[in-house]
C-alpha cells in the first residue's frame, strides 16, 4: 500500500492524487512509428540542445513561485478581523456559556413598535414579520427580553443566584454569567404566548400554541431555538429562548469558531421558572 492507501501495483500505473500527470495519460509522440532521417536527426538533436539550454537558463534566473502557504495567516496586534481558532475560543468560554460582545446601540431599534425591548435592526425587523405572520394563524406571540447589557446580565446572574442560595454551577444552567447571555448580541429573544403567560419562561411554554407554531415556521424567519434538550453547550431546555442567524453578521457571532461537535452532556434537571 502507499500513502493514498492504494495497492502498489495500481500505484505504479497512476501518480498521487494532486501530483504530476498519471503516466498512461501523458500527451507523448509516438517516434516508433517514424523514421528519421540522419540529417534531420542532427538538425533535430543540435537545435534541441540549443532549446535545452536556453530554456535551463531562463528558468535558473526567473524567480521562484511562493509556496501556497499551509496554515492561517497569524493576526498582527491591529488585525482584528482574523477569528480564534476553536482552542481559543473554548477557552473563551465560562460553564458552558460562550462569550458575546454587547450590540452598539447604533443597530438596536425596538422589537416592535413602541416597545422598550430591542433587537438589531435585521433581527427586529424579522421578528415584526414573523409576529404577523403568527398573528394571521390566530396565535399571538409575545416579546419578553431582547437586548440585555452585561451589567443587566450581572443582575440577573450574581443577584438573583444569591436570592436564591444557589451555587454558580447551578445558576448557569439557567441563565449566562455576564458577558457570555445571547441577549447582549441584540439577536436574541424570549418569546411568550399571550394566551397562557404562566408558560413564559417556564418549559411548559413547550405546550403552547406558540412554540408548536414557532416550532414549524420560525425558521421562515430565520429564527432557531438556542437551547434544544440536550443542546451541546449543557444549557437547560429554553423553548422560548430563540436567536436571529439570518445574516452575515448573527452566523458569524454563532457559529464561527464554535467547536460545537462534542456530544452533549444532559441536564441533571429542567431549567426552573423565571431564570
Ligand atoms: N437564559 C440564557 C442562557 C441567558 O441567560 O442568556
Ligand atoms: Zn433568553
Amino acid at each position: 500500500m502507499n500513502n493514498a492507501g492504494l495497492p502498489k501495483k495500481t500505484a505504479k500505473l497512476s501518480a498521487p492524487p494532486g501530483d504530476d500527470i498519471p503516466e498512461a495519460m501523458r500527451d507523448t509522440p509516438d517516434v516508433k512509428r517514424r523514421r528519421l532521417s540522419p540529417v534531420l536527426l542532427i538538425i533535430g538533436l543540435v537545435g534541441g540542445g540549443a532549446i535545452s539550454l536556453l530554456l535551463s537558463l531562463s528558468l535558473a534566473n526567473s524567480p521562484k513561485p511562493k509556496p501556497i502557504a499551509q496554515s492561517s495567516p497569524q493576526p498582527t496586534s491591529t488585525d482584528t478581523s482574523v477569528s480564534p481558532s476553536p482552542q481559543d475560543t473554548e477557552e473563551d468560554t465560562i460553564l458552558g456559556h460562550f462569550a458575546y460582545e454587547e450590540a452598539p446601540a447604533s443597530e438596536l431599534r425596538p422589537i416592535l413598535p413602541g416597545s422598550q425591548i430591542k433587537l438589531r435592526a435585521a433581527a427586529a425587523q424579522q421578528f415584526q414579520a414573523m409576529v404577523a405572520a403568527a398573528q394571521a394563524s390566530g396565535v399571538v406571540l409575545v416579546p419578553i427580553s431582547g437586548f440585555r447589557s452585561a451589567s443587566e446580565q450581572q443582575h440577573l446572574f450574581f443577584d438573583v443566584k444569591k436570592q436564591r442560595g444557589q451555587v454558580a454551577t447551578k445558576r448557569a444552567e439557567v441563565s449566562a454569567p455576564p458577558g457570555y447571555s445571547e441577549h447582549h448580541t441584540g439577536y436574541a429573544v424570549d418569546i411568550g404566548d399571550a394566551q397562557t403567560p404562566a408558560t413564559n419562561l417556564n418549559p411548559n411554554f413547550e405546550n403552547t400554541a406558540a412554540f408548536k407554531w414557532l416550532e414549524q415556521n420560525a425558521a421562515y424567519y430565520s429564527f432557531e431555538l438556542s437551547f434544544p434538550r440536550n443542546n451541546p453547550q449543557g444549557v437547560s431546555y429554553e423553548p422560548w429562548h430563540w436567536r436571529f442567524v439570518g445574516d452575515r453578521n448573527s452566523l458569524e457571532t454563532f457559529y464561527k469558531a464554535k467547536n460545537l461537535t462534542s456530544p452533549a452532556p444532559t441536564p441533571t434537571t429542567d431549567a426552573s421558572p423565571n431564570p
